[in-house]
């Protein structure tokens, strides 16, 4: 195992540079991304904090989040290799019962900066989460995924799913009667219904914010060649990197509050032992049988549906 985690950005780069495969660095990213050069980090996977007045945000203002973003995606660009990726997680900031898309204010800053381009905007849909009353209840958030340049890294193969009719028949034309599937299975499209990470989630770690590892590793393996790395500027509990880590890539994460980077520090150990339980993004989402008894309807519920 090479792994290292340091609470000087200085060392995090120098180490990262000499070739260690996953770096920790215990800290503000700003103060880590500053110093790492241009041009060298493959996949940027991560999920900002979106300013809600969860416990480890400063600030509860939509402004602050476009303000820190307009200081961190340049740098970004810079830092990512010329054919790499850019995958920026976010959801909605709600106050008021009023819905801000923070994904607008992330395309827009990086809208400005010619070297990029957006090739994907991901839905990422999950059946659980709070029951609105005045608005319906929000089920989705989005992923958007940028390259820098033209000539970009994807291995569509590395996560292709199951078809959905793998016994379809070309109906028409010169290959009437013949198979029309990929073998190899369909691209998984671009919107991705992952189970979020609540409940008794097998993933739970204790940071209240958790995106599932599947998600992460569709990134990582469709955007990151083998031996590339990943880098999570906001790496929570280290989802992105349990995903780089069972990969084969290598991985460099910033966490700036010790209780999270303890946690993602530890998580990671155990990922290198393959003792990190995970819920693939392609396992179909399941359905209680009729006989479990959280799928009987109690007699009171007045619900009818067919
Ligand atoms: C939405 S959570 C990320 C969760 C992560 N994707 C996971 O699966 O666990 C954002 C994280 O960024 C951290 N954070 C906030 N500002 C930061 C900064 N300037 N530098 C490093 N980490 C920061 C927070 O403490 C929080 O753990």
């Amino acid at each position: 195992m090479d792994f290292k985690t340091y609470k000087s950005p200085i060392r995090a780069v120098g180490s990262l540079n000499q070739g260690t495969n996953t770096v920790l660095f215990a800290g503000d990213c700003m103060e880590l991304i500053r110093l790492i050069p241009d041009n060298s980090i493959d996949l940027t996977i991560t999920s900002p904090p979106y300013c809600m007045g969860k416990e480890y945000e400063s600030s509860e203002s939509v402004d602050d989040f476009i303000a820190a973003h307009e200081a961190v995606l340049p740098e970004v660009v810079r830092i990512t290799r010329d054919g790499g990726s850019i995958c920026w997680q976010v959801g909605y900031h709600v106050h008021d019962k009023t819905a801000y898309p923070l994904d607008y204010p992330v395309f827009a800053i990086m809208a400005g900066i010619k070297e990029v381009k957006l090739r994907n905007r991901m839905v990422w849909s999950f059946g659980h989460g709070l029951h609105g009353t005045m608005r319906f209840s929000g089920r989705h958030e989005t992923i958007l995924w940028f390259t820098k340049g033209d000539d970009y890294h994807f291995d569509l193969d590395a996560v292709r799913v199951a078809q959905k009719y793998p016994g379809k028949r070309h109906y028409k034309g010169p290959k009437k009667g013949e198979l029309s599937g990929n073998p190899k299975g369909k691209n998984p499209g671009d919107v991705w219904e992952i189970p979020n990470v609540k409940g008794n989630h097998i993933e739970k770690e204790g940071h209240p914010c958790q995106f599932p590892v599947g998600l992460a590793e569709r990134c990582v393996r469709a955007l990151c060649p083998d031996g590339g790395i990943v880098f999570d500027p906001y790496m929570g509990s280290a989802s992105s990197g349990v995903a780089a880590i069972v990969n084969g890539r290598r991985f460099l994460g910033a966490e700036k509050d010790a209780k999270y980077e303890g946690l993602a520090h530890n998580r990671l150990l155990r990922a290198y032992d393959g003792a990190v339980p995970f819920r693939p993004a392609d396992r179909p989402i399941r359905v209680p049988s009729s006989q479990e008894a959280v799928a009987r309807r109690p007699e009171h519920f007045t619900e009818v549906f067919q």
